[in-house]
């Protein structure tokens, strides 16, 4: 049988998402759903690749925000042992995304230029990516303006702001260091959420207690777990940043400006500052 979709050499029975008998692995999985969400739209050999780990990284936002939700209770209601290994597990998963830039490794403008003429200079835009900006504002690089992609979204612009508004995993952590003992400011414990945060040096001092006292192993565990998050999430950028640069060197994006000076800037934005800060004084 023929495939649906000209550009795609999958088993077109196994791909249709028609209906048919069932078994538990495709219930369970939602394997016929799953292969029935790519629609590949020209005939660049890259397309159906860009698809897919495009599809994969965000499954991979959504997997991270729910860890980092439940991250956030688990520190909330004082169960360091349990963020400590839902935390673990995460790096694990930012490993894997980290990976997905591998399937864009022999990427060239000439792959790449057909795929972005269908989906349109400016306005399409992984800025919509909604689930990784609640990732980035479960680490705390809040930002209002990030808001304004999403205004053709209202159920998804809602959910965004409230997002916002919230504790990051980083205040959720200060919150536990004060209430272990450790001199956490007010004007941070207090502050408005949706606010960029502002680096402190009583939270760098804090830090700096937590690593060298013995009392505080568990939460320095924590830190370091932390510390791993922030590196490895920025390896993601630093290959996205590399990707974009390969496939289209400084062509303007949704912002009509330089597309790689407006992610460098983005990436440099540092995620749980004090933690890299204090280890000068390590
Ligand atoms: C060759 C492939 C890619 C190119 C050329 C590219 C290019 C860009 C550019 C130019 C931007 C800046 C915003 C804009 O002007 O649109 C951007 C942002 C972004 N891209 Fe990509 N991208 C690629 C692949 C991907 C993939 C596979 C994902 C994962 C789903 C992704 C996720 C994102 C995200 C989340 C942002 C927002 C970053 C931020 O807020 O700092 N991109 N991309």
């Amino acid at each position: 049988m023929a495939n649906d979709f000209a550009y795609d050499f999958r088993p077109a029975t196994a791909t249709s998402g028609k209906p048919d008998g069932t078994t538990g692995y495709i219930e369970y999985f939602q394997a016929r759903r799953l292969h029935a969400l790519q629609h590949p739209a020209t005939d660049a050999p890259f397309e159906m690749a860009f698809l897919v780990s495009s599809q994969v990284m965000e499954l991979y936002f959504g997997l991270l925000c729910h860890e980092l939700g439940r991250a956030k209770l688990e520190v909330r209601h004082g169960d360091v042992p349990g963020a400590g290994r839902t935390l673990r597990r995460s790096l694990g998963h930012l490993r894997a995304l980290e990976a997905t830039w591998e399937s864009y490794e022999d990427m060239a403008p000439s792959d790449w230029n057909p795929i972005k003429a269908h989906l349109g200079h400016g306005e399409s835009s992984s800025v919509h990516s909604f689930m990784y900006r609640h990732l980035v504002f479960l680490l705390g690089l809040k930002s209002v303006q990030m808001l304004e992609p999403h205004e053709s979204t209202p159920l998804i612009h809602q959910g965004l702001k409230e997002a916002l508004h919230a504790p990051s995993i980083y205040d959720e952590i200060l919150a536990l260091l004060q209430l272990r003992g450790l001199a956490i400011p007010a004007c941070v414990l207090e502050r408005d959420f949706s606010e960029p945060y502002v680096p402190q040096r009583e939270v760098e001092q804090a830090w700096l207690r937590v690593y060298r006292e013995d009392s505080f192993a568990d939460l320095r565990e924590l830190g370091e777990l932390l510390t791993k998050f922030a590196q490895h999430f920025n390896q993601w950028r630093q290959g996205h940043l590399t990707a974009t640069v390969r496939t289209s060197g400084a062509k303007p994006g949704y912002y009509h400006t330089e597309a790689p000076v407006w992610l460098r800037r983005n990436n440099e934005q540092p995620i749980f500052a004090e933690l890299w800060s204090a280890r000068t004084a390590m």
